[in-house]
Order: C-alpha cells, then sequence, then structure tokens
C-alpha cells in the first residue's frame, strides 16, 4: 500500500492531510510515514526468512534520530561512516555490537570513538586503514573484528557517482591485496575476522549485477577459507534501487530470492549482513513544498517553490528525477508544463523539468521518495534554514526535527576582535 495518497483530492500521509501538516509547520517540510518506514523492514526481514541473516540500516540516507529510534525498536543493526553517526545511532537506542563501521576514510578519532563504544564490525578498506585500527585496538585494550571491503570490479549500471564497485572506483580492495590483508589480520592480536564486506553501488535497477558479484565474494570466502581463515558472515551491502519516475527495481522479495539462491547452495548456512538505507526509507518519505511563483519564461514556465536544491540534491548531482505532484488534486488552474526550480541562485536549482502541472501561487506540491538522501543531504547554502521533519503514525504527526531558527545558522562562527 501506498502511504502518501490522495483521498477526496487531498494527498494524505497515512490518514493525515498533508496540508494541515504545511499549515501547521510550514514549508519546506519532509514528511515522513512511520507505517511505510516498518513495513519495508519488515518486508526484507521477511523476505530472508528463516536464513540466517541481519539488517543493518545505513544510516546515510536518513539519519533522523526518530527514524533510527524506529528501526532500533524493530531490533535493526545500523551501518555507519562516521563518528556523527555513530553517536547519532548511540542517542537513538541503538546497540553498539549491532553496527558495522564502514567508510574509506575513518579518523582516528572516529576508530577510537567506535572502538570505545565497542562497534560490532570494522569493514576495513586499505592496508594503511587495518594498522591504524590495529594500534589504535591495542591503546584503548580492545580487539576490533573485521571485514575487508571486497571491490569485485562489478559494473552496477547505476549513476558513476553512486557505482562503488567497478575497479577504477576509490572503495574496496581487489581480491589478491584482500587476500593479504586477512593473512595480516588472522595473526594479528589486536584483531578478529569477523566476515567479508561487499557493496557494489546504491539505486541499483538489476540483479545482475548483485549476481556477478555475489559469485565473486563467495569465491573469495571459499578461497579465505582454503587459506585456513574462518569467516563468521558476508557483509553484501545495500543498494537496492526504488521506483522514482521510470524505473522498475526488482522487489525486495526478488533480490532477496536473488541472494538466497546462489547462498543456499552452499553446504552450511554462510550468515548474512546487508545494509540498506534507500530501499528502506526513500518511498517512506515526501518534500512538502509551497509555490511561491509562477513566471512565464522565454521558452519554458517556471513553477518557482519555496524547497531548493540544498533541500533536496539528487536532481542536481546525478539528475534524478523525483515525481511532483500537486496536494490539492482538483486544483482548479490550467495544466502546464513546468520547469520546477527553488529560490537558490544557481541555475542548477531545480526539483523537476518539463513536469504537467495544475498549479496556482500558493499551491502545495509534494516531492516524493523523499525520505532517503534528501534531508540527510541538505545544506543551508544561500544560508537557507533547514526544513523541518515531520514523522506521521496513523492520524497523527510529530515534528522529529525543527525548522532551523535563522540563529542557528551562524551558531559557533565568531567575528575579529578588531
Ligand atoms: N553500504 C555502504 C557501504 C554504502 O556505501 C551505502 C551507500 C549503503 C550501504 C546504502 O546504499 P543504499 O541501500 O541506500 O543504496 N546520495 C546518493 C546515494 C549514495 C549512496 C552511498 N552509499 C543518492 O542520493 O542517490
Amino acid at each position: 500500500m501506498d502511504h502518501f495518497r490522495h483521498r477526496n483530492g487531498h494527498l494524505h500521509a497515512e490518514r493525515v492531510p498533508v496540508a494541515d501538516i504545511a499549515a501547521r509547520v510550514g514549508t519546506p517540510c519532509y514528511v515522513y510515514s512511520r507505517a511505510r518506514l516498518e513495513q519495508n523492514w519488515h518486508a526484507f526481514d521477511a523476505a530472508f526468512g528463516d536464513y540466517p541473516h541481519r539488517i543493518c540500516y545505513a544510516v546515510k540516507a536518513n539519519g533522523n534520530l526518530a527514524v533510527l529510534n524506529l528501526f532500533a525498536r524493530l531490533g535493526s543493526g545500523f551501518d555507519i561512516v562516521s563518528g556523527g553517526e555513530l553517536r547519532r545511532v548511540l542517542q537513538a537506542g541503538g546497540a553498539a555490537r549491532d553496527i558495522i563501521f564502514s567508510g574509506v576514510g575513518k579518523q582516528p578519532v572516529e576508530l577510537d570513538a567506535a572502538l570505545r563504544a565497542g562497534v560490532g564490525c570494522f569493514n576495513i578498506e586499505s592496508a594503511g586503514e587495518l594498522a591504524r585500527l590495529s594500534a589504535q585496538a591495542a591503546a584503548v585494550g580492545r580487539v576490533a573484528t573485521i571485514s575487508v571491503r571486497l571491490n569485485p570490479d562489478v559494473d552496477a549500471g547505476t549513476h558513476p557517482y553512486i557505482s562503488t564497485g567497478r575497479r577504477e572506483d576509490k572503495f574496496g580492495v581487489a581480491a589478491a591485496p584482500a587476500m593479504e590483508l586477512y593473512l595480516r589480520a588472522r595473526d594479528d592480536a589486536n584483531i578478529r575476522v569477523g566476515g567479508v564486506a561487499c557493496h557494489i553501488g546504491s539505486q541499483l535497477t538489476a540483479l545482475t549485477p548483485y549476481r556477478n558479484a555475489l559469485r565473486r565474494a563467495l569465491a573469495f570466502i571459499d578461497q579465505l577459507e582454503a587459506r585456513g581463515v574462518a569467516v563468521e558472515h558476508l557483509d553484501f551491502g545495500g543498494g537496492l534501487g526504488v521506483k522514482y519516475r521510470h524505473e522498475n527495481p526488482p522487489t525486495i522479495a526478488e533480490y532477496a530470492d536473488a541472494l538466497l539462491a546462489q547462498l543456499q547452495t552452499r553446504a552450511t548456512q554462510l550468515p548474512l549482513v546487508i545494509e540498506p538505507g534507500r530501499a528502506l526509507v526513500g518511498d517512506a518519505g515526501i518534500l512538502l513544498t509551497r509555490v511561491n511563483y509562477l513566471k512565464p519564461g522565454q521558452s519554458v514556465n517556471f513553477c518557482i517553490v519555496d524547497a531548493g536544491m540544498n533541500d533536496l540534491l539528487r536532481p542536481a548531482l546525478y539528475q534524478a528525477e523525483h515525481e511532483i505532484v500537486a496536494v490539492a488534486a482538483d486544483s482548479a488552474a490550467r495544466p502546464a508544463r513546468y520547469d520546477v526550480v527553488g529560490p537558490v541562485c544557481e541555475s542548477g536549482d531545480f526539483l523537476g523539468r518539463a513536469r504537467a502541472l495544475k498549479v496556482r501561487v500558493d499551491d502545495l506540491l509534494a516531492v516524493k521518495t523523499a525520505g532517503a538522501y534528501a534531508a540527510s543531504m541538505s545544506s543551508n547554502y544561500n544560508a537557507r534554514p533547514r526544513p523541518a521533519e515531520v514523522m506521521v503514525d496513523g492520524d497523527k504527526f510529530y515534528v522529529i526535527r525543527r525548522r532551523e531558527k535563522l540563529a542557528d545558522l551562524y551558531r559557533g562562527e565568531t567575528i575579529l576582535p578588531q
């Protein structure tokens, strides 16, 4: 079921008319559906059935404490890429042992915080990182559990900026040097080998790249075991795509079945970790925005709204196309084709191009599928306060992040004494 639907001509989030939210909280504003978040999480969990698995939600997709807390309550683990995300998860009630620490550039201070917190697994991306982790683990008197992130040299067939498993990408380590790291890790008293990690990219809309990467990861695990390195889990990353406009991604069940088909050919069950971000939260959110001006241009008409690229960077950065709908479906306006643009002083500041809309000034629009990589990638560019975030739960809604105030924008700044 779609949790953002028109009823009697008005867009609702679950049972709340989103116009009520805009009236109370203002625009722009992100609106999330608790039911949809939970449904998506359960869909992943159910799709893997009895097969031993752990879902580690990729915090980068949406790190709001309320979102993290809902997943923590369901028993989720978390995939983090910074000390900031570590703090968020702990603050939201997540358990440190259920955290996977990913990322190509973990800093000493971040490794230290993660070691002291007792993070479950460090996904290592270079020899330098392994050496540093070992030394820091010794210094704090802990043994760090690791996976090495394998770069399987597979093209995920997605936008190049979010493709991570090709040999030219900065992520992961090729099989031969990864083997060296495992042999080193096995003999290091400060390190314990946990698993093998692999994440080939984001917004995947086909299963073949997954199948190819999984075959290589499993072959690598066989090689490890042949060398006497035991592996406790495979962390196969995230990346499952969602439907924004024209895409036709596999369902969660199809994705799980594709992985299970290969995993179940093995003699013993290899516990699986997955790190979905977008597929858990993407379609559980919208960005609400109000039409500020309608401006006929020389060759295009502009619908100028109060949300901009600083609130939703994806169209500008990845040529992403999000569906945009009028909140009141019965707007008496004439249908026209618009570029939906924000107030930011950049021509790249658009939310959607050549969209057929029936809108008037002051109407509300909803940019759909904005639960992932929208609020989490927002900025204060043009000194714009970041929007409020709202969580709908049935017929109630809660502000889960208040709109920034202007004074927040220069908090921490100082002028010279003379
Ligand atoms: N695990 C690792 C190691 C990752 O790097 C990522 C995403 C994920 C899991 C989660 O991937 P997901 O399931 O969300 O696809 N800002 C971009 C997406 C960047 C993804 C980066 N890594 C966008 O808006 O499309």
